[in-house]
């Protein structure tokens, strides 16, 4: 399928995109934009709407947005930005996907095998990041193999392998799309922006959103939804994202957030502030505490849910401790954006990898 006006470079589309194919001049207001947000080509992958489910935090009550149940492969948010980029692809007409991924990676478990059923080629370009031993490394993506190229440590490699592969699509006919590491796209943004609309039409929203920041994908699509929902007279929401390893990750989601509210024609856009706490970093991806594991424990057994010490751990620990001090006005919501089964092979891979 190709939807006429849509405009690709083969890197993303940077104007706004027009799914009708009508021509019609950019939205400048937020109403054409959630009309836009909500008719943009979706290929349905999850049972939606998760449902929210109430919580005991050691700080008190909270609420959980349970996209761990989306069904499909690991779970997880991550359902939301799939459906909308394969959206993208089959509208634009794309037939390859080339991403990137570090060897901590719930997404490309997910989407390797949905690309294959739509026919779309994959070429995943996994980067040895945290850095892990050749075998570790072959064991743990085993099940993807054939869809993967595992890289080394450099980015540069990575970007000069990922531009190889596109020449080579094109030389072969093909129409590749590239997009950044967590398949930040703004047609995967918006997957994320869509389930922020689907919270409001659940019940009312709370006041305080708290999601893992890995790449930002996720939590550039709650702010944008939020700011949709906000222009049409919803209560504000505050969105703070709980970042999971060290880097600009904050710089990085100014970026995606210019790029995604200009690719929806609404540039103008007025986001709630970009909120990233920092305190459970560690000192790399995959590097956790003691206590996170604990905490792990408490949360499966008060609440029946799995969170792993990597992402979501670190995120209710985050939500606690400001809950605890007063910072944030309640009800705060823990979107559970997934599970990482394999956490405890990972844990300080960077350790292993170095011998020690
Ligand atoms: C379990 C889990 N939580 C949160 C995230 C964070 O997502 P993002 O990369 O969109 O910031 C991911 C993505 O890797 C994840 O797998």
């Amino acid at each position: 399928m190709t939807v006429a006006g849509a405009r690709s470079n083969g890197f993303g589309s940077f104007g706004p995109f027009d799914p009708g194919g009508t021509g019609d001049a950019p939205a400048t207001d937020p109403a054409r934009a959630l009309h836009r947000l909500t008719t943009l080509p979706v290929v349905p992958l999850g049972r939606w709407p998760s449902p929210v489910s109430a919580g005991e935090s050691a700080a008190g009550p909270v609420l959980v947005k349970r996209d761990d149940l989306s069904g499909l492969g690991r779970g997880g948010a991550k359902t939301r930005k799939i459906e909308g980029l394969l959206g993208h692809l089959r509208a634009v007409g794309h037939d390859e996907l080339i991403a990137f991924a570090g060897n901590i990676t719930n997404l490309a478990f997910d989407i390797t095998p949905i690309l294959r059923e739509h026919r779309i080629r994959s070429t995943v370009l996994v980067v040895d990041d945290p850095p892990m031993a050749p075998s570790d490394r072959e064991r743990h993506f085993a099940g993807i193999r054939d869809d993967i190229r595992l890289l080394g440590p450099s980015r540069v490699a990575a970007a000069r392998a990922a531009a190889g592969a596109y020449a080579a699509g094109r030389a072969a006919g093909r129409r590749p799309l590239v997009v950044l590491p967590g398949v930040c796209h703004p047609s995967a943004i918006l997957g994320n922006a869509r389930g922020v609309l689907e919270l409001a039409e659940q019940g009312p929203l709370p006041r305080a959103i708290f999601v893992s920041v890995a790449t930002g994908n996720t939590i550039v699509g709650f702010l944008v939804g939020a700011a949709l929902l906000a222009a049409r007279g919803h209560p504000p929401v505050r969105v703070v994202g709980v970042q999971v390893y060290p880097g600009r990750i904050d710089l990085l989601a100014r970026l995606l957030a210019r790029w995604t509210t200009r690719w929806l024609g609404v540039p103008a856009l007025r986001l709630p502030p970009l909120e990233i706490v920092t305190t459970e970093v560690g000192r790399g991806f995959g590097d956790y505490p003691d206590r996170l594991v604990d905490l792990c424990e408490r949360v499966a057994a008060t609440n029946g849910i799995a969170v792993d010490p990597i992402f979501g751990a670190k995120t209710w620990s985050a939500m606690e401790a400001m809950m605890a001090r007063g910072e944030v006005e309640g009800p705060c919501m823990f979107w559970h954006c997934g599970y990482t089964p394999e956490w405890r092979d990972l844990r300080g891979a960077e350790q292993k990898a170095a011998g020690s």
